[in-house]
């Protein structure tokens, strides 16, 4: 699985365009009138066809990262403070829902972290996905739902005719996602972001969900942008990881060196609390400390006062850069004379 993962992250043609490009992306929340720091300087590309894994703790602005390359952030809580999201060429901040409807859905599908976020508990879930299509494609009422319906047998509802006449709360957790996938691929867009697909459900659940995502990828050659706490997901699933720390991409990598080799104190500390029988569900949490507030970063490394590492007088002092090269980044000095286990190591 490994090998192969890193060959395709390398048979990426680096010359073409990426499908998206994120560049020094910063962006303010509103909080009791004030702006503050949410995401800080993020460069981010995917190509066609990749699947790049985000991670990072709880806070620290996957989701909000995510919603912004949808443009989905609520333009009242929030603020650009600079930089550009490009969807296959198309720019998305600053635009308005109407501008960015040949974008959503057709170009960028999303599952949204909380299932209930993309599905109207009042309709049936088959109208839900015919609607997004109609929307889209117009088309008749009749062909739109033999469509939906379609699409659920893509996602390997069974008893798909039957099932589109349910209402969300009829069905299990992984049936909802799996309505949500649907409604998500249904325009066969280029680019799906997962927000934690798989986080409410159980472990054989979970691994159903991962499976359908991987066919799919197959099958449409969709790229995906999977956000996930789960190490062993990302390991497993992704071409190219990228750990976001306060709102700061701290590193990015192919997912073999990545786990093999980290070059980031923090995410060494993360792979070293993947426990040993590689349960598959691990939380992030249980870094000791806890990452700043919101606006409350200090001015060198966000990570220096919970790093094993680190340089009173070096690393605590100006804003660190990302060292490193397109293909593996990292925003630490000391990455060179650092030797940092990885997931293996002890
Ligand atoms: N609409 C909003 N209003 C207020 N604060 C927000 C909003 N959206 C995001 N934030 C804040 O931005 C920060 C980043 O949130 P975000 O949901 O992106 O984190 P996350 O990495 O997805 O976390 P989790 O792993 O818990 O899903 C949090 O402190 C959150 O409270
Ligand atoms: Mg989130």
């Amino acid at each position: 699985m490994s090998t192969q993962q890193v060959r395709q992250a390398e048979a990426i043609p680096r010359g073409q365009a990426p499908l998206v490009r994120v560049d020094n992306f910063s962006l303010d929340i509103i909080r009791s009138g004030d702006p503050v720091a949410v995401l800080t300087g993020i460069n981010l590309t995917v190509h066609s066809g990749e699947v790049v894994g985000l991670v990072g703790e709880s806070g620290s602005g996957k989701s909000t990262l995510a919603m912004s390359m949808m443009g989905l952030v609520p333009k009242r809580v929030s603020r650009l403070r600079g930089g550009s999201i490009e969807i296959d060429g198309f720019e998305v901040t600053g635009k308005s829902t109407r501008d960015l409807r040949g974008i959503r859905g057709n170009k960028v599908g999303m599952i949204f972290q909380e299932p209930m976020t993309s599905l109207d508990p009042a309709f049936r879930v088959g109208d839900q996905i015919a609607e997004v299509i109609r929307r889209h494609r117009g088309g008749t009422r009749r062909d739109a739902r033999a469509e939906a319906i379609a699409n659920l047998k893509l996602v390997e509802v069974a008893d798909a005719e039957r099932r589109a006449d349910s209402y969300p709360h009829e069905l299990s957790g992984g049936l909802r996602q799996r309505v949500c996938i649907a409604m998500a691929i249904a325009c066969r867009p280029d680019l799906l972001i997962a927000d934690e697909p798989t986080t409410a459900l159980d472990v054989t659940t979970q691994a159903q969900i991962l499976d359908l995502l991987r066919r799919l990828r197959q099958d449409m050659g969709m790229a995906i942008v999977l956000i996930s706490h789960d190490l062993a997901v990302i390991a497993e699933f992704c071409d190219r990881v990228m750990v976001l720390y306060a709102g700061q991409m701290i590193e990015q990598a192919p997912v073999d060196p990545f786990f093999d080799r980290p070059r980031h104190p923090y995410s060494s500390a993360l792979l070293q609390s993947l426990p040993e029988n590689q349960k598959p569900l691990v939380e992030l949490s249980v870094l000791p400390g806890a990452p700043p507030q919101l606006g409350m970063v200090a001015p060198g490394c966000r990570f220096a006062v919970r790093c094993a590492h680190v340089v009173a007088g070096r690393c605590d002092v100006a804003p660190i850069q990302m060292y490193g090269e397109d293909a593996r980044q990292y925003r630490c000095i000391r990455a060179d004379e650092l030797e940092l286990p990885g997931a293996d190591n002890e």
